[in-house]
């Protein structure tokens, strides 16, 4: 049975690490780092996400506030907003959550971030950096995936990485990490062909689909590693449950290591969220 990775016991971990940090800034620096979360609409799984983002900032001595706006709200009435939080030195990281009601731009609001504070990683200007390997602010999914990773593969040099997903906020950073930890990467996606056996000749499999249960034994390798970045809500028994992609009966008695839904890369996702703006905080220090 494979080791499990456990997401919230290390994201505790993280945890600690940045409450000291921000108790540091605010005894030597007078400074509380400060974290805006934007909200549109009422998509109820983005609603939990913005709450516990905010509960676990306050938790570890941060300043976190939640900016709702409507979802028929303008681009312009979105963009004035990110104006004023660039503009505000009390704030030190931005995050709009995503995905944006259909009528807004994504691209226009996050290029309107100031790259500074852009906590998420999501601006042009820190995908360049990640891609060209002097990243600064590291998109929050993958950079928990890193360490986790780091937990059963202290030197990533060589290994064989297979991303299953190609997203912006997911499968294309996360490639780039493993990519500058001298893995040997592949980016498997919905029109690669042989994809099961692509993924089974890996030592490392990072599923980022977005499709509840996609990876069974029969994509897993003896031994692998298995992180799983899924967070599909599917409906049991009229009951709503996080199911990851991968099909965690199917692997866990084939691979290495595993990490869990719920569980897992959740916990760990916020925790780096928290990492980045207490270190976007340390750099706008005066
Ligand atoms: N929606 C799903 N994941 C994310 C994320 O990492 N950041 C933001 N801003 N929105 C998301």
């Amino acid at each position: 049975m494979a080791q499990l990775i456990d997401g919230k016991q290390l994201s505790a971990q993280v945890l600690r690490e940045v409450a000291a940090e921000v108790e540091l800034l605010s005894a030597e620096h007078d400074v509380v780092p400060t974290l805006a979360v934007v909200l549109v609409g009422e998509d109820p799984a983005s609603q939990v996400y913005v709450r516990n983002k905010v509960k676990r900032a306050e938790e570890v001595g941060m300043r976190s506030i939640a900016h709702r706006l409507d979802a028929e709200c303008t681009q312009d009435a979105l963009n004035e907003l990110i104006g004023v939080l660039n503009d505000d030195s009390q704030v030190h990281g931005i995050l709009v959550q995503l995905p944006l009601p259909s009528h807004l731009n994504e691209d226009d609001v996050i290029a309107a971030i100031d790259p500074a504070k852009d906590v998420d990683g999501f601006h042009p200007l820190n995908v360049g950096a990640l891609a060209s390997g002097r990243a600064s602010l590291v998109p929050c999914t993958p950079q928990g995936c890193m360490i986790m990773l780091r937990q059963v593969h202290p030197d990533l040099s060589g290994k064989n990485a297979v991303v299953v997903g190609r997203s912006n906020i997911v499968g294309k950073p996360m490639a780039a990490l493993l990519l500058q930890e001298n893995c040997t990467v592949t980016i498997a996606h919905s029109r690669t062909k042989n994809i099961e056996s692509v993924s089974r000749n890996a030592d490392i499999v990072v599923a980022a689909a977005g499709r509840a249960k996609l990876i069974n034994a029969d994509w897993i390798g003896p031994g692998a590693t298995v992180i799983d970045v899924g967070i599909n809500a599917i409906s049991v028994d009229g009951k709503r449950k996080l199911m990851g992609d991968v099909d965690f009966e199917s692997v866990a008695p084939i691979a290495g290591a595993i990490t869990p839904v719920p569980g897992g890369v959740g916990p760990m996702t916020i925790a780096c969220l928290l990492l980045n703006t207490t270190r976007a905080a340390k750099r706008q220090l005066a």
